[in-house]
């Protein structure tokens, strides 16, 4: 949510401001501005709407400067407006800054900079620091910052550059994400690695409550509190910069879905022990005795990996026989939730930064579990400050209806159930089916995407309509709901995800050959009661889309459209039954035209609550 870039070094730096906020665009996507020193000067432009707008506003002018910094913004204080886009600058348009996060005082600190004589110009909260720090500014930026933040409560990550310190960037980081790429000669300050991947694979992760200083000659982090030196530890980013990048799909969404053959298999890869039937998963943390103590599992997220969580509940009581619950972050954490002994919980984050999910994971820390995350960014919020965890590894994710993330989640989900499931109810030959139907998914996921074209003829046919159902039972309750949220996401069209018997007591009365039904009737233990479920629909005339097994010839009988998927276990089933409904929401959305990797008013990473 936001997104920072900054540079300070050698080059011009416009282009990589620009080309930084392109790539970190997924973050927000309403407002868009940088600000360059340049000997005493400091230019900032700002404009209303994505980046496009803001390269169109700065064609053809000149921006010369070696040190900027520049923002991609998602509105929570103060609508988008050039106004209100990043950067913010002083009274004396000498300071500037970008800032991601929320200013929980800035109404209090507003009123008393204006008694003091500041001069606002936007509704933002960011506005008060920059107000702040031109207070306490005599010269040295660093220090400047870094009295003003002592008064700030809130979150922030933030980037500030200062012409009368020039040639330097001070960034901070307090719940919000910053990364420092390391160069030759160059740094970089950028809320997410793929901003600064083409420059770099150098980088620090600076924690909450840091300070650092970039300028082309090195950099200093401190802590903000007292400004103690502290060391840090540079690690270097393995995936290489296509990874980010479209390479010729349309659309983020559509590569992602289509990697999901390798995600899948990157997400199994080394973990499985085939002669003993179980999983072997490095960073738990936990011993062979607390996981065999565990006597309940609380599952906690939010959006799409909230339904992984869901799909979790299932594997885990069905295979490990080990009472789970699963509550959206946001309810869990206001809640007085029961923590008794032996409760584990497991957080799932794509970002690893949604703020809802962390708070979550530190209430239930703070009562006694221990936190498992499920993460995909690695060295984020949640990932690091979880007991253990276990990484997807599914690359970057820049398309914000999240796809390839599900899907490895769920097959993580499955790991950490063999591994538990085997030091109970589980047979070491069980377990072996389950490894085998695991190494499977890859190829199946591939012959479902070789489908593909299938589903955007279906997609065709059934786009103009305003209102879709979907359903599903048991482990493909949270698949129905998952191909909902999709839709919605991204072509903006109503849709609701029911079990499938449940529809009886409600969703049934919306029944018409307007409103498709979308249904996930795989040949398992509920597939009788889904047919008649569909009997139900077909009654009252409503038109059906299938997701169905291989082979399974009945099912014609009950619905218009069939897409077939490949038979493996029930527990695995979603993470093939959810990829035809990706397509569908996929090949839907462009169909009516819609932004499908930039969907209006969402972001990737909500870090408010
Ligand atoms: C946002 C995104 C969703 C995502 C959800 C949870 O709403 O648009 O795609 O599922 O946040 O994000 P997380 O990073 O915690 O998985």
């Amino acid at each position: 949510m936001c997104g920072i870039i900054g540079y300070v070094g050698g080059s011009s730096a416009e282009p990589i401001l620009v080309e930084g906020l392109r790539r970190l665009e997924y973050r927000g996507y309403d407002s868009a501005g940088l600000a360059i020193c340049n000997g005493g000067v400091l230019t900032c432009t700002k404009v209303a709407g994505k980046i496009a707008r803001l390269e169109e506003e700065i064609d053809g002018r000149e921006l010369p400067g070696q040190c900027g910094i520049a923002h991609t913004r998602w509105a929570t204080h103060g609508p988008p407006t050039q106004d209100n886009a990043h950067p913010h600058t002083d009274c004396s348009g000498k300071i500037a800054l970008v800032h991601n996060g929320i200013i929980e005082n800035y109404a209090y600190l507003k009123d008393t900079l204006e008694k003091e004589g500041h001069v606002f110009t936007s509704e933002t909260d960011s506005e008060v620091l920059v107000h702040l720090i031109e207070k306490y500014f005599k010269g040295n930026l660093e220090s400047a910052v870094q009295q003003a933040l002592q008064w700030v409560t809130g979150t922030y990550g933030i980037g500030v550059v200062a012409v009368d310190d020039p040639g330097k960037i001070v960034g901070a980081r307090n719940g919000s994400p910053l990364v420092v790429g390391i160069g030759n000669g160059e740094y970089f300050l950028a809320s997410d690695v793929p901003a600064i991947l083409r420059h770099t694979r150098q980088v620090i992760y600076l924690d909450d409550q840091e300070l650092v200083v970039l300028t082309k000659d090195g950099l200093r982090t401190s802590t903000i509190a007292d400004n103690e030196a502290v060391t840090k530890i540079v690690q270097e980013i393995s995936w290489d910069v296509d990874r980010a990048e479209k390479e010729g799909y349309a659309h983020f969404m559509l590569k992602e879905i289509y990697e999901q053959a390798r995600t899948v298999s990157d997400a199994i890869s080394g973990r499985t022990v085939q002669d003993d039937g179980t999983a072997r998963l490095g960073g738990l943390n936990l011993t062979d005795e607390q996981l065999r103590s565990t006597k309940r599992v609380i599952i906690t997220a939010c959006g799409t990996s909230f339904h992984a969580g869901l799909i979790g509940e299932y594997m885990l009581e069905e295979w490990a026989r080990i009472p789970v619950e699963v509550e959206y972050a946001s309810e869990f954490r206001y809640r007085n939730p029961v923590i008794e002994d032996g409760t584990l919980c497991i957080v799932i984050s794509q970002s690893g930064e949604t703020a809802d999910t962390l708070a979550a994971m530190r209430e239930a820390r703070r009562r006694g579990a221990r936190a498992l995350g499920i993460c995909n960014v690695v060295g984020s919020m949640i990932a690091r400050e979880a007991d253990g965890g276990v990484y997807i590894h599914a690359g970057p994710e820049i398309g914000v209806a999240s796809t390839k993330a599900f899907t490895s989640q769920v097959v993580v989900l499955s790991l950490i159930t063999l591994l538990m499931g085997r030091m109970r109810h589980m047979s070491v030959a069980d377990g072996q089916r389950t490894i085998a139907a695991l190494r499977a998914l890859p190829g199946q996921i591939q012959t479902i995407l070789e489908q593909a074209d299938e589903i955007k003829r279906i997609a065709k046919i059934y786009c103009e309509h305003d209102n879709f159902l979907y359903l599903g039972r048991g482990c493909n309750y949270p698949v129905a709901l998952e191909g909902a949220l999709k839709l919605k996401e991204i072509s903006y069209i109503h849709a609701e995800g029911y079990p499938a018997a449940e529809m009886k007591h409600g969703p049934i009365a919306l029944i018409t050959k307007h409103m498709p039904v979308v249904v996930i009737a795989t040949k398992d233990s509920a597939y009788e009661k889904v047919m008649g479920n569909l009997s139900e629909v077909k009654a009252r005339r409503g038109r059906i889309l299938a997701i169905a097994t291989e082979g399974d010839s009945e099912i014609k009988n009950h619905a218009e459209h069939v897409f077939y998927i490949p038979p493996t276990l029930q527990a695995l089933t979603p993470v093939l039954s959810v990829i035809p409904l990706q397509l569908l929401a996929y090949y839907i959305a462009v169909m009516r035209e819609c932004n499908v990797d930039q969907p209006r008013n969402l972001a990737k990473s909500v870090t408010v609550e």
